[in-house]
């Protein structure tokens, strides 16, 4: 197997709860640099979870390698720099007295110069449309401000993979419009996105991965997205005007 262009491997993922549930059994995925992967599956299966065991925020067995490197604690440090994350929630995720403090923050973690730190802050911002929101406490923001700004955090780290949960929920439409061209042009992202808006997997992934606690249908975005037997077959609706569905790239 040639690992070298791969830039995720989950070997066998199993991740259960305190209390027992059992949210992901044996997750055999991998994903290679560059590659759009949308990850699909309906409430409770397992989505967020499995994204937030790629940095090592949740506990898990079996194996998971990020860039050519084992996730362990000792690595974890390293992984985490590599993995963009936008949390489910962007109040998990915003911390500082000011938007600009927040989406400066992890470059300053990572040690970039102070000048970097300006300009990776202010083209995070200006790419979420926050231009004139940076001095502004997150509190003081709406729900969607503070989604996009919980996506500029992320995107100020320049990670190898960006790792989105459900970026376009509480966006206008006009801002969820704004998020999907932003996503198109910047294809030098490896991207997962977990979500449940199958036009915005269609118009930004290649790939498509269905999760009910382990990976039920790998394809392309256009086999599995109009595939409506398994998407109803796993609680998931076909999207509204199939026909009319962009796919990216065609
Ligand atoms: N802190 C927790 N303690 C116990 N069980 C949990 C916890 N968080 C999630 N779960 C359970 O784990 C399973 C997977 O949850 P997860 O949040 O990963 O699903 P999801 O696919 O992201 O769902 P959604 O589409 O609603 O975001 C669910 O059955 C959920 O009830
Ligand atoms: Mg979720």
């Amino acid at each position: 197997m040639n690992t070298a262009s791969d830039i995720l491997i989950c070997r066998g993922v199993r991740s259960r709860y305190p209390d027992g549930t059992l949210a992901l059994d044996a997750v055999d995925v991998s994903i290679k640099r560059g590659e759009r992967v949308a990850l699909i599956g309906p409430n409770g299966a397992g989505k967020s979870t499995l994204l937030r065991v790629l940095p090592g925020l949740q506990p898990f067995d079996g194996t998971v390698i990020v860039d050519g490197i084992v996730l362990s604690d000792k690595t974890q440090r390293e992984v985490r720099q590599r993995i963009g994350l936008v949390f489910q929630n962007p109040d998990d995720q915003l911390f500082s007295p000011t938007i600009g403090e927040d989406v400066g923050f992890g470059p300053a973690a990572m040690g970039c110069s102070r000048t970097e730190v300006r300009e990776r802050t202010a083209s995070a911002l200006a790419a979420m449309g926050l231009e004139t929101l940076g001095p502004k406490n997150p509190l003081h923001l709406s729900f969607g401000e503070r989604r996009r700004a919980a996506i500029a955090t992320v995107l100020a780290m320049h990670p190898s993979l960006l790792a989105m949960d459900e970026p376009g929920s509480n966006l206008d439409p006009l801002h969820r419009r704004r998020l999907i061209a932003w996503l198109c042009e910047h294809e030098e992202y490896t991207l997962l996105l977990a979500t449940h808006d199958l036009d915005m997997a269609a118009q930004t992934c290649d790939r498509v991965l269905l999760l009910s606690q382990h990976i039920v249908a790998d394809g392309s975005a256009r086999s599995i997205l109009t595939d409506t037997a398994l998407l109803t077959a796993h609680g998931l609706e076909p999207p509204l005007g199939l026909q009319e569905l962009r796919f990216r790239g065609e």
